[in-house]
């Protein structure tokens, strides 16, 4: 946030609202903190901020390599030197060709890709691929793992098996597996997850008759996951006694992304209805649709920061609306022991750099897209 506001003490002329600022050096603490946390390789899911500008500043920091799930995030990634991993359960044959070509790493989600793969394969050398393994399977492979929800993703263990014996018999070369059990899951079952990874490695070692040399086993990390009390040493611990053949890897978009993102708007005019005041911003739930919280069955709004050019004391309650014609479209709201906002102030919404400038309305009244800004 400091960085933000000294951005904006010298600068905020140019800064064109509504806007998302990203931090390249939060991105890189962010990285450098989890992965020694982890002590394993880290690799960044694209989908949580897919900007390249971003990216390419970043680049250097993210040294894990990156998780690619559509043809057009490969083809804004293409020219980098990022090793790649390819990962969506409807993944068709274009993106598959382009997998290839690219020599990313293919996480297969179904049997029929597996199949499709092989047809694909001809003079090009393939990377050994991974295995995209359903959560069920952590059940099976340890009893006592704690609930986890189902979804449609991976393979089952029948499945898994045929995967294997496709794998052996077409020589199609098999580096491990991936298991991801969703967003913010992580301190819930990592450790119930790692047991049951260490029996899956021995059981598909044996099934595929050669080791396997990779492990991804997901993420689900939140955006403050530095504040959780998730006991991160005996976590290592236990993946200390992963085989030393194996390398293991985990993998975040929000954990990295999201507090190295905020969200700007300016307030154009302040009015009140009753007693109730607002502010009128010239962004909100198009740009940012995750902030207006309408996906939440209890709406609880986030309260913006204000930077202004004309600081005054005045205090009031204020409910931040964005400039669409949607009821819904109200993005912040503040009490009134807070600094009462005025014409011309910069809102800043912080933890906006994950997911907040992809998962949103823009096209909706074509209202302008939100502008990036990266500082460092
Ligand atoms: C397979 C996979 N990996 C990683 C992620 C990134 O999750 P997060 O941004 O919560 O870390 C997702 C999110 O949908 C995912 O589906």
């Amino acid at each position: 946030m400091e960085n933000v506001i000294n951005a904006l003490n010298s600068s905020h002329r140019s800064i064109e609202t509504p806007c998302y600022l990203y931090s390249v050096s939060q991105v890189a603490d962010n990285f450098n903190q989890l992965k020694s946390a982890l002590g394993t390789e880290l690799i960044y899911s694209m989908k949580a901020n897919n900007n390249i500008d971003l990216l390419m500043r970043c680049s250097h920091h993210l040294t894990g390599g990156i998780e690619i799930a559509s043809i057009g995030e490969l083809n804004s990634v293409a020219g980098g030197n990022s090793e790649k991993y390819i990962n969506n359960p409807s993944a068709d044959k274009k993106f598959l060709r382009a997998a290839i070509a690219s020599r990313s790493t293919i996480i297969i989600d179904n049997l029929t890709q597996l199949t499709t793969l092989e047809t694909l394969i001809g003079k090009r050398p393939l990377k050994p691929i991974l295995l995209r393994l359903n959560p069920c399977l952590l059940k099976r492979f340890n009893a006592d793992i704690g609930k986890i929800r189902s979804d449609q993703f991976g393979m089952d263990w029948d499945t898994t098996c045929q995967a294997i014996d496709f794998c052996r018999e077409h020589t199609i070369p098999l580096a491990g597996f991936h298991v991801f059990n969703g967003s913010y899951q992580f301190t819930a079952n990592a450790m119930g997850t790692a047991t049951a990874a260490l029996s899956i490695i021995q059981a598909i070692e044996k099934r595929y008759q050669q080791p396997l040399s990779f492990v991804n086993l997901g993420g689900g990390f939140g955006e403050h996951w530095q504040q959780s009390d998730f006991d991160f040493q005996a976590y290592r611990e236990l993946l200390a006694t992963f085989p030393e053949h194996i390398t293991i890897a985990h993998e975040t978009g929000r954990g990295l992304m999201a507090s190295a993102g905020y969200f700007l708007t300016r307030v154009r005019y302040i009015k009140n209805i009753e007693q109730q005041q607002y502010a009128i911003c010239d962004g909100g739930m198009n740009q940012n649709f995750l902030l207006a919280k309408t996906e939440n069955s209890f709406r609880r709004f986030n309260t913006p920061t204000l930077w202004s050019s004309s600081p005054h004391q005045l205090k009031n309650s204020c409910t931040y609306v964005g400039s669409s014609c949607s009821k819904d479209d109200v993005i912040g709201k503040q009490s009134d022991t807070d600094v009462s906002p005025q014409v011309g102030d910069i809102c800043i919404y912080d933890n906006c750099g994950a997911y907040n400038a992809s998962y949103t309305l823009s096209p909706f009244l074509t209202l302008p897209n939100a502008k990036t800004f990266i500082i460092e």
